[in-house]
């Protein structure tokens, strides 16, 4: 493939992703207060929902979000084809193995679980509360749709939980990898800059990772101590 072409993907997967990070510190913290004591989180959760929705210039920048997912996932698979295709054949001696870590080499399967992550997730929330799609969603005393509920509804099924919990872990090894390659790609290239955004890109990774994997957990075991009172 011409070189320009693959840096022009490659910068393309760098820019969305990135973008993509932003857009998971804002989410994360939108839910850390789910774990506020419940009157107060179920008002600031449905209203941050509600102002989210209403937002005109939100709404554009959701759509820049769907969009970035998509040539995320797109651009990512092109490339991943790609370099399946340049691969030495098994005769040829390659040291890859020994000279990366499996998450860097394994970068399409574990972003393919992210991909199925977001679609369950989209169809669990989204679907539900944006699109309208299945049970109706209930309005609180503010008049706003109950986000709080539907999120707490799901987390109430072991196997959702488990579902959130479980798949946090590749998405952390993926932001992990992700975020300090895209950086390379951006052009920083200086040796101790690098090993600094790779320690920034670690902190990240395990924030986003632990955050989003134990949130689902906590709902569940709040709620089951306060059923068993
Ligand atoms: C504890 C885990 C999570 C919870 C409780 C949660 C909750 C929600 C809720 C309630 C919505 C709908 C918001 C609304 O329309 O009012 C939503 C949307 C969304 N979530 Fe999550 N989420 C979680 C984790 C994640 C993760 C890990 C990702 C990505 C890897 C993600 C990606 C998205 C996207 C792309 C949307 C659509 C945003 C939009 O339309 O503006 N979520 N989430």
């Amino acid at each position: 493939m011409p070189a320009n072409i693959l840096f022009l993907r490659k910068t393309l997967i760098a820019l969305t992703g990135l973008f993509l990070c932003v857009f998971l510190v804002v989410h994360l913290s939108a839910n850390a207060i789910l774990l506020l004591p419940n009157d107060l989180a179920s008002e600031l959760y449905n209203s941050y929902s509600h102002t989210l929705r209403e937002n005109p210039l939100i709404t554009v920048v959701a759509y820049v979000l769907y969009l970035s997912i998509i040539i995320h996932a797109v651009v990512a698979l092109l490339i991943t084809i790609q370099n399946k295709k340049a691969k030495p054949t098994k005769y040829v001696m390659n040291k890859s193995q020994q000279n990366s870590s499996w998450y860097s080499r394994n970068m399409g399967v574990l972003g393919t679980l992210i991909l199925i992550f977001i679609i369950v997730h989209l169809a669990n929330f989204w679907a539900r509360i944006k699109l309208g799609i299945g049970e109706d969603v209930n309005i609180d005393a503010n008049g706003y749709k109950d986000v709080f509920s539907v999120t707490y509804e799901l987390f109430q099924n072991i196997w959702f939980v488990l579902f959130y919990s479980i798949l946090s872990i590749p998405l952390a090894f993926h932001l992990y990898h992700g975020l300090k390659s895209g950086f390379k790609t951006l052009g920083f290239y200086h040796k101790k800059g690098l090993r600094i955004l790779a320690r920034i890109s670690l902190v990240y990774a395990l924030v986003m990772g632990i955050g989003f994997g134990i949130i689902p957990i906590i709902v569940y075991i709040t709620v089951h101590l306060k059923q068993t009172e």
